[in-house]
């Protein structure tokens, strides 16, 4: 299997592409070139190949070729009021459609509702914060949360995986809760090595096609 990973110079990046390569899976990661020094050990793994490009670069060396494709994208703090995560989705998905590759997992937030979703007000609070002081950040995500569930891309088999505080084990903790926010057995944080872990099993599981999972872990 090959795997294509956007994002992968993050923190939860990286995490995930170590764990990918110890189960002997490729992956072609797509990278900043002023980032590729925090992939470390992993530019010269034989199970890696890094295709370095910006955002406005075409992204079928990418995607062409692969079985799955991974974003950990996501919005900083300051970030820019045009909607660049939600354009850089619909680039991958417009890519992936003329390659014909299908799965697709990315990330999302509690800031990107789902009907089965309960009323809690500790992901209430984080929303708040979020959305009155990262406001673009915020209307980003919640855009490309309505892009999906519009049911435009639903020939894809995507997943986003809206995950909350994250955290910084480095090993995944295996206590997790995957279910909807407000779930009684929720927590409000999520390690980045379990989310990464996650990635990992849904890949071949396949249980969360377009849906939207809250990910925790408790
Ligand atoms: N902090 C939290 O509690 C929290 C909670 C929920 C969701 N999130 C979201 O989860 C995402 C992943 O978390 P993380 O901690 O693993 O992220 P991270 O360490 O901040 O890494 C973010 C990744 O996105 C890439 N990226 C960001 N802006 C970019 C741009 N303009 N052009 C190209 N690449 C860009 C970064 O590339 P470079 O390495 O090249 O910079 C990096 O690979 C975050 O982006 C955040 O939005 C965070």
């Amino acid at each position: 299997m090959k795997i294509a990973v956007f994002g992968a110079t993050g923190r939860t990046g990286v995490l995930f592409v170590h764990q990918a390569v110890q189960e002997n899976l490729y992956v072609k990661l797509y990278c900043r070139p002023q980032s590729l020094s925090k992939l470390g050990s992993l530019k010269s793994n034989e199970f890696v190949e890094i295709i370095e490009g910006e955002f406005d670069d075409d992204f079928t060396p990418v995607i062409q070729g692969v079985d799955v494709v991974l974003s950990f994208l996501g919005p900083g703090f300051s970030w820019p009021s045009n909607n660049p995560l939600e354009k850089v989705m619909i680039k991958i998905m417009e890519t992936m459609r003329k390659e014909r590759v299908t799965r697709f997992l990315t990330m999302g937030t509690g800031s990107i509702t789902d009907s089965l979703d309960r009323n809690w007000y500790k992901m209430r609070t984080c929303v708040f914060i979020v959305s009155s002081f990262a406001r673009n950040a915020y209307n980003d995500i919640v855009a490309v949360g309505n892009l999906f569930k519009s049911g435009q891309y639903d020939d894809l088999k995507w997943t986003i995986v809206r995950v909350g505080i994250l955290k910084n084990a480095n090993e995944p903790t295996g206590r997790i809760h995957v279910g909807y926010i407000g779930d009684d057995e929720a927590s409000i944080f999520t390690e980045r090595a379990d989310w990464a872990k996650f990635v990992l099993t849904e890949i071949s599981e396949e249980k969360w096609i377009r849906k939207l999972p809250y990910l925790s872990s408790v």
